[in-house]
């Protein structure tokens, strides 16, 4: 399974692409705002931070297909033709995701809410299709199952396209979505450093040094001895 950073924050992606294996990092508009700085320059900073095999997932903002296509083109003269425009499943949406099909654009089908909507993105030529995991709980369905569905629905169509699954707000949420076998999952930065969490991991650490420094010194490791 892929993992992501969902933010458009330098600190936060400094951070944990030192220290995680991560494959890349999904920005969306509201994210971007938080960040209070010209957009544009903001994702530029973020691909330079980035390994050329790690992806950057960046959105339209344009209402219509001719505009889409027109920003897409935009976005990957300035960010790279390996960027990953995201764009919304709306009728104009899905129209954009079909004409820049074939000319081979990395795309993700985003705000998704059904999985017919995934199926729809898929036939447009999307390679990612971003389910709303924890907003779908937020308005009583269960987010989870539908990011299932999506991924056994396009696995059984044989379709190049797979989920990468978008706002978590628990582990668990991401658990059972590994279970299943999805390709992608995209999570903020204080979720993914959750992901390491338990107490009796710390516990176990401190009991080790403990241990070992009764035979040794304190602060002591292997290469003292
Ligand atoms: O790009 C969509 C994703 O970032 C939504 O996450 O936490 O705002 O529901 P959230």
């Amino acid at each position: 399974m892929r993992i992501y950073i969902d933010t458009a924050n330098i600190a936060d992606i400094e951070r944990i692409i030192t220290k995680f294996p991560v494959d890349g990092v999904t920005t969306n508009p509201s994210l971007l705002a938080r960040e209070k700085i010209n957009p544009m320059e903001q994702l530029k900073k973020i691909r330079n931070l980035l390994d050329e095999d790690m992806e950057l997932h960046a959105q339209v903002l344009s209402d219509n297909a001719s505009d889409m296509i027109a920003e897409a083109d935009y976005m990957r003269k300035h960010l790279g033709e390996q960027t990953f425009i995201k764009i919304p499943v709306t009728h104009e949406g899905i129209r954009a995701m079909k004409e820049l099909n074939k000319t081979g654009v990395n795309m993700t089908a985003t705000a998704i809410y059904t999985p017919m909507q995934a199926v729809m993105a898929a036939k447009a030529g999307a390679k990612w299709t971003a389910p709303y995991v924890n907003r779908l709980d937020m308005i009583g369905a269960n987010g989870v199952q539908v990011a299932i569905d999506i991924h056994t629905i396009l696995t059984r169509m044989k379709e190049k396209t797979d989920l990468l699954a978008a706002s978590f707000k628990n582990v668990e949420q991401i658990l059972k979505l590994a279970e299943a076998g999805v390709g992608a999952v995209t999570v903020a930065p204080e979720l993914l450093e959750q992901l390491l969490y338990h107490p009796l991991t710390n516990q176990a650490v401190i009991d080790f040094k403990n241990d070992f420094e009764s035979i040794t010194a304190k602060g002591a490791t292997m290469k003292d001895l």
